[in-house]
């Protein structure tokens, strides 16, 4: 992803929106056709239309010759009656030329707003799509602020230059070659006199213009920062007021402000100061050609009609060429926009290599499966032999880590050569200081991040056959950061199976023990959970994480943490009931509490990425090691 240049300096998210230059204008312009594609018809009509009103404009404004040479001097002279219905029919077919001209207007300006829509619809379908299918460590490396960036930032822009700027920029140019011609028949002479004054005038533009893109960009930045400061300062408001960084925080917003208004001050006094120029000196060029032209209509060069036209020519082509380099900007900024919408949309997703998938069977008495398409709670893992045989084998929750060693960047080792098993129905417990790996294992069980060296399988399978989907149905997880999502509580339960009734969800709950502290919610089961569920305490919170993660009824269940904020007495009641529920079935606790990690039927010490230490409750404390140490602290707790 071409990142954008980040500023140095203060806290900024998202970054200065919409900087830096396309490096593939080509390839991204045919991106963008692509999406519209399916409006290729719609667009010939856009184009037809901008044609005609451009050159509705045109005609009209040649019609003044017309008017003028043919029939208005003649008229004032004598009053021929003849002429002037003549006159009256010629003012009638330009009014037409003018509506014709203001309905195409009106059509192509309707429907690019269409297309537009349309095509930024689609585009960021497959932005979202392909955000889904992203592997985790692509979170791991781009901030969410990036990312919201380009939903907020750079499909707005885009869609304001498909709606707006490329059919004006179509426009100007076709009425710039237009109007130019039309000039040239009039008068070569006339048109060498305007076209010297034009080059002066955007000379001048180029020089004040070029440095007032230089201080705009400068503006963006400090924009950048100056949001990305607040961004962050709202999120932290708990944290600045238990402080009270008040007022510190104020100082450092002033000097980002100060720098902003530095910016903006020198990229608006060179924009106020170019357009009064700009139309100053237009006037002035206005001035010029009416007096040249005057003077050619005295001498009788040119009638009068057609320096009347001629004069009017000028006035319309000075605005398009103005308005040529600012849709040219538009649409280079919305180019490298696009382009960083492509660029994730080119991510490679979440590799999927698995064949292996898991299927619920029926099992008859001596245990032979048979693959059936309905829930029966029993499940096996499928497999196609080289030879189109199908292979059946039990899931049963059956863990082997064999000396697996990972980091999350490459030279950083994380994990140590881990081995491990756990049969299935064997609960095991990690624990360990902080950073010694254990939420890393988690996070290699089940896919999150994929193993260099060594190997983990279930019931003999290696995970990485298995497909990825399949492998995160048979194991259920509660997260270290529980996440809740805007919804109703029933809802947030079924998450981990969409298809449980509303008894089931509720048997959940009872299960976590989360169904008390639910039905005193204002509305139960119904009650709207917002904002990653910011109206319920921490435990709560956790107690909702465990009951959909109990819901899901997978072999193998992974808790991170989960009860670190829920009163041991509840921690041991939802014990009990997972221990019902996890009969037969595999369990991996990280948990810093010893009425959680006693019963556990293995313990590892996990240190520094190594596992130091095994084995159960008693034994670990008869060695005298590390976990004794660590029960000292564990101890308490009860
Ligand atoms: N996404 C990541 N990218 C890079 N490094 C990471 C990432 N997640 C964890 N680490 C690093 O890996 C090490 C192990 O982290 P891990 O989260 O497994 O610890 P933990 O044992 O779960 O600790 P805690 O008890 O605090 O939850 C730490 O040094 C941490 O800095
Ligand atoms: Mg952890």
């Amino acid at each position: 992803m071409s990142r954008q240049p980040k500023a140095e300096g203060g806290p900024m998210r998202g970054g200065p929106k919409g900087m830096g230059k396309p490096t593939n204008i080509g390839q991204t312009m045919k991106r963008i056709a692509y999406y519209m594609r399916e409006d290729k018809w719609i667009l010939l009509i856009v184009f037809i239309s901008i044609i005609v009103s451009a050159v509705a404009n045109i005609v009209g404004i040649s019609a003044l010759q017309i008017i003028i040479d043919n029939y208005l001097q003649p008229l004032t002279q004598n009053n021929n009656s003849e002429l002037m219905r003549e006159f009256i029919l010629v003012i009638g077919g330009i009014s037409i030329v003018y509506l014709v001209g203001v309905g195409s207007t009106y059509l192509f300006n309707r429907l690019m707003v269409g297309v537009s829509t349309r095509t930024l619809y689609k585009i960021r379908v497959d932005l979202f799509t392909k955000m889904e299918s992203l592997p985790i460590k692509y979170y791991d490396t781009n901030t969410h602020g990036n990312l919201m960036s380009l939903y907020t930032n750079d499909i707005d822009t885009l869609r304001q230059v498909l709606s707006n700027s490329i059919t004006g920029f179509i426009n100007s140019l076709i009425t710039v070659v237009g109007v130019f011609t039309m000039m040239i028949i009039y008068s070569w002479q006339l048109t060498i006199i305007v076209v010297l004054m034009m080059s002066l005038m955007l000379l001048s533009i180029r020089v004040i213009g070029g440095k007032s893109a230089n201080f705009f960009m400068r503006q963006q930045q400090e924009i950048g920062r100056v949001n990305g400061f607040i961004e962050e300062m709202i999120e932290g408001q708990k944290v600045i007021k238990v402080f009270s960084r008040q007022e510190r925080v104020i100082e450092e917003f002033e000097v980002l402000n100060e720098a902003l208004r530095n910016s903006a001050t020198s990229a608006n006094i060179f924009a106020n100061i170019l357009m009064p120029i700009m139309v100053n000196l237009s006037y002035v060029l206005y001035a010029i050609t009416a007096m040249v032209g005057g003077l050619f209509a005295i001498n009788g060069t040119l009638s009068i009609g057609t320096v009347i036209a001629f004069l009017q020519f000028t006035r319309t082509l000075s605005q398009p060429i103005n308005q040529i380099s600012q849709q040219m900007n538009a649409v280079l900024t919305s180019l490298a926009g696009a382009e960083r919408i492509f660029n994730v949309i080119d991510e490679k997703p979440e590799l999927d290599e698995g064949q292996v998938t898991m299927v619920p069977v029926e099992l008859d008495q001596d245990n032979q499966m048979t693959e059936v398409d309905y829930r029966t709670g029993e499940f096996a893992w499928k497999e196609e032999n080289a030879d189109g045989s199908i292979k059946y084998t039990r899931v049963r929750g059956n863990v082997v880590f064999s000396d697996v060693t990972f980091g999350y960047e490459k030279n950083k080792t994380v994990l140590k050569g881990v081995s491990l098993y756990a049969k299935p129905g064997q609960k095991i417990a990690f624990v360990g200081s902080t950073g010694a790996g254990k939420t890393t294992i988690t996070n290699l069980i089940n896919r999150f991040y994929d193993v260099p060296s060594g190997k983990i399988s279930i019931d003999g399978i290696e995970i990485n056959k298995i497909k990825k989907p399949d492998l995160r149905r048979s194991l259920a997880m509660v997260l270290q950061d529980t996440h809740l999502f805007t919804g109703t509580v029933m809802e947030n339960i079924r998450y981990g199976r969409l298809d449980a009734t509303d008894e089931e969800v509720i048997a959940a709950a009872k299960l976590a023990n989360a169904d008390k502290f639910i039905r005193h919610l204002e509305n139960g089961y119904q009650t709207v959970l917002t904002s990653d569920a910011s109206n319920l305490s921490q435990g709560q919170r956790q107690l909702l994480a465990i009951a959909r993660a109990a819901i899901a009824e997978t072999p193998i269940l992974i808790l991170d943490e989960a009860t670190s904020s829920i009163d041991t007495r509840t921690e041991k009641l939802i014990q009990k009931g997972m221990d019902r529920l996890m009969e037969g079935k595999t369990s991996f606790i990280i948990a810093h509490r010893l009425s959680t990690v006693r019963s556990a039927k293995a313990i590892m010490v996990l240190e520094h990425g190594e596992i130091i230490e095994r084995g159960d409750h008693d034994q670990l404390i008869e060695q005298k090691g590390r976990y004794y140490e660590l029960s000292a602290g564990l101890f308490e707790l009860t």
